[in-house]
Order: C-alpha cells, then sequence, then structure tokens
C-alpha cells in the first residue's frame, strides 16, 4: 500500500501555508489577544550545544559550549514574555529543554533558569519538567541539584548498549558504563526515567536488539522512545539496513516490549508509567512558549521561530518590542490535533476536514482490509502493523484536506 516508510512526523507533514494570516508584533499580539484560561500549555527551551557530535544527527546544534550568558538571555526572554498578558494568565502543566544537550550548561545554570520560570510564570501543581541529555552530562552533582530544582523526568539518549553500535554513532562512554548510569538514575527513585533507543543501524542483528531491551526491561524504564535509524545526507553515517529488517525489528521490538508491560504511547514511543505531559499536550493543540536560540513555538495561533544564531537571538531579545511571529487562522489547530492523532495512534476524529468523502471512506477500508487499522470505540486505532507505517498514512490522509 506504501512504497516507502515515512520515519518522522516531520517528513509526514506538507507544508501549512494556506494556513498562514500573516506576520504579527509578538509583544502588541499577546498583550491585546484575549487572555488564556487554558492549563495544559507547554513551555520548550532550547539548548543548541553538544560536547561532541554524534555520526547519525542533524537537530540544531552545534559543537560548543553555552556561552557564559546564554542561561541570562533565557531569563530574560523569560521576563519579557512574563509582561505580556496572555502569557502571564497562562497555566503550564510541562515544561521541556531540549537540544543539542541541555546539559552542557551548568546545574547553577540550569537551576537558575527553572527559578526564574516559577518565579515570573504560573504552573500546575503537578507540572512536568524533563530534561533531555545524555548520561556522561550527568553527574551525581547535576541529579541532584535538578531534583531539588523541580525537574521530574529525564529523558535520556542512550541510542543503544551495545559497544560497536555505540562507536559506529560516535557515542561517548561504554555501553557497561552509560547503564550503571541509568541505574543510579532510577535507584534514586526520584524520577521519571525514558531513553532513546534507535534500531536498524548497519551490522545490528536481532540479538544485539534483545539485548538492549533486555536491559531496558532489567533497568525497570518507564518508557523508551524507538528511531528507526534515519539516513541524513548531511551526517556521516549514512547506513541503515533495509525496509524488511527495519519491520521485522520494529515488530520484534512491539511484541518483546508488550509482553513486558510496555504500551504504544506514540509512533515512537514506548511506556509504561511516563505519561509525557509534554508531547500529550502538544498533540492536544497546548499552546508552546518556545524559548532559547532555534526554538519553536506557537501561542494563541501565533507561531514563533526562534533565530538559531546566537547573535541574532541575543539581538532579538535586546529588541523584543519588535520580534515577529506569524499569525495562523484559528483553525490550524484542527490541523495539529489532526497530526496528533495519529501520533498518538488514532485515525483523527475530525472526518470534516476531508475535502473528498468517498476518497476518505475508500482509504479507511483499505486500511481496514489491509489490518493497519481495527475499531475502536466509536473511531479507529492503529494496529501494531499501521504504528509502523503511521507516518505514511499521515502523510496519506493529510493529502485529502
Ligand atoms: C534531539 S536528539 C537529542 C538527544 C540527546 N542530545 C542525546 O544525544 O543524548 C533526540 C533523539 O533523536 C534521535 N535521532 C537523532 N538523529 C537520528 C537519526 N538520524 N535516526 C534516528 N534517530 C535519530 C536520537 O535517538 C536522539 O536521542
Ligand atoms: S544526538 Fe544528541 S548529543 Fe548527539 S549530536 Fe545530536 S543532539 Fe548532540
Amino acid at each position: 500500500m506504501f512504497s516507502a516508510r515515512i520515519k518522522t512526523h516531520h517528513s509526514a507533514m506538507a507544508s501549512g501555508k494556506k494556513y498562514v494570516m500573516g506576520p504579527r508584533n509578538v509583544q502588541n499580539y499577546l498583550s491585546s489577544t484575549e487572555e488564556s484560561d487554558k492549563d495544559n500549555s507547554t513551555i520548550y527551551i532550547h539548548v543548541p550545544f553538544c560536547n561532541k557530535i554524534c555520526s547519525f544527527c542533524n537537530m540544531r546544534r552545534s559543537l560548543q559550549k553555552p556561552s557564559d550568558n546564554y542561561y541570562k538571555l533565557i531569563i530574560r526572554e523569560i521576563e519579557n514574555y512574563a509582561k505580556l498578558s496572555y502569557v502571564k494568565n497562562s497555566v503550564f502543566d510541562a515544561v521541556y529543554f531540549g537540544g543539542g544537550t541541555p546539559t552542557t550548561l551548568t546545574s547553577d545554570e540550569l537551576k537558575c533558569i527553572l527559578q526564574s520560570l516559577f518565579k515570573n510564570l504560573n504552573f500546575t501543581k503537578d507540572v512536568e519538567v524533563t530534561i533531555e541529555t545524555t548520561v556522561t552530562e550527568l553527574t551525581d552533582e547535576k541529579i541532584e541539584i535538578l531534583g531539588e530544582s523541580g525537574v521530574t523526568r529525564f529523558s535520556v539518549g542512550i541510542q543503544t548498549f551495545n559497544d560497536s553500535g555505540r562507536k559506529q554513532m560516535n557515542r561517548i562512554g561504554s555501553g557497561e558504563y552509560v547503564y550503571r548510569k541509568l541505574q543510579q538514575l532510577k535507584n534514586s527513585k526520584k524520577f521519571t526515567v525514558s531513553m532513546d533507543l534507535i534500531y536498524n543501524y548497519s551490522g545490528q542483528s536481532i540479538r544485539d536488539l534483545e539485548d538492549d531491551l533486555n536491559k531496558i526491561c532489567e533497568l525497570d524504564l518507564d518508557g523508551f522512545s524507538m528511531y528507526s535509524l534515519i539516513n541524513m545526507k548531511e551526517t556521516e553515517i549514512n547506513e541503515a539496513q533495509n525496509l524488511a529488517n527495519d519491520e521485522e525489528m520494529f515488530f520484534f521490538i512491539a511484541e518483546k516490549m508488550k509482553k513486558a508491560g510496555y504500551e504504544f504511547l506514540e509512533l515512537t514511543k514506548m511506556v509504561k508509567n511516563d505519561k509525557y505531559k509534554y508531547i500529550m499536550n502538544r498533540h492536544q493543540g497546548a499552546d508552546t512558549l518556545a524559548l532559547g536560540a532555534g526554538a519553536g513555538g506557537s501561542m494563541n495561533d501565533l507561531m514563533m521561530m526562534n533565530e538559531i544564531s546566537i547573535d541574532k537571538y541575543a539581538e532579538s531579545i535586546e529588541n523584543f518590542s519588535t520580534r515577529q511571529g506569524m499569525l495562523f487562522v484559528p483553525e490550524y489547530k484542527d490541523i495539529t490535533i489532526f497530526k496528533g492523532d495519529i501520533q498518538t495512534l488514532k485515525l483523527p476524529a475530525n472526518e470534516s476536514l476531508y475535502n473528498d468523502e468517498i476518497q476518505y471512506t475508500e482509504f479507511v477500508q483499505k486500511l481496514l482490509d489491509e489490518e493497519y487499522i481495527y475499531h475502536h470505540n466509536e473511531g479507529y486505532r492503529l494496529t501494531t502493523k499501521g504504528v509502523f507505517w503511521g507516518n505514511s498514512i499521515s502523510r496519506a490522509l493529510y493529502d485529502m484536506i
């Protein structure tokens, strides 16, 4: 039914140009629009620095230490936003530090950012605060200070415990070392702990994959993201195994980990005890305040994309009153929820979005006949096969809107 598997939600989506209304001044718009009454908003903080560059990665980051004032820029950005009534009245339910590697900031710098957030903005009582990290950046001191500062969840980019796989991916530390560090984090019993797993890399056997999964089970991790290696043109390694292998490994993970008590939360995430509110709220159309160089988000239909160049980002904080965002029509929220539905294994409930009802009905029938979906309550859910092809299904449906 599909000729190639789309592996990420980024490539699954076509452009949203037709929903754009045009540029707006951020300060004016977020001071004058209706006040937020939502209590599921989220914050994304981008830290685009890494101490070592992994061979597979083309994220928005660079090989350098954060400048001494990077955290101060973020704090000034928070203070600027906190003066705008819409932001001031929002209640934030989840904060996510992503990267890059956010723990390239010192514990004190991260602590100051968190203190500024809690002082200037409103949060739910059980706010989730996630830090994305590599274990080698995570010292005992950092774990303790971050815990005291409000961090509740760690997303750790392990990728594999296999030493030759780690070498291929240019990851720091042996499999045994990263295993012990994860164990330490888990034993502290203070945090939700999730890890990133990359599978289907060159030379990986099913037994190697099984070893990685056994370690996730032994560690009793709360969840894990599972990414089939994507060949990025501009990265060093370009060696994912073929589609048949990808599929075999995907089903192996799904079946083994379901038996171990994990279930799919997203197309690329299985969990036991991880609510991952940051992503779930976003999938339901929640606002996201974007902070830091290269961060993107949207508040009250105004999309904001910060400059990735640190100098330009610093300038945009200096001149905050002239910052521009891009206003989207309110109906664009329906598209966000539509995308979020598939990412969370549901066939989008909002059937009114489709242009051609017959084309849609025929497509759904085909998905049912070929067991990509099954009836669930009033709608449809993806089968394991449907999860594997989820981003391709998403793209096909999006083309019908
Ligand atoms: C933004 S990265 C940050 C993770 C963190 N900096 C680290 O490396 O530990 C998020 C995740 O995307 C996944 N990823 C990045 N590039 C990928 C690729 N080419 N193929 C598959 N997964 C990839 C990795 O699992 C990575 O941990
Ligand atoms: S995977 Fe993480 S640590 Fe490696 S280069 Fe990408 S962002 Fe940096």
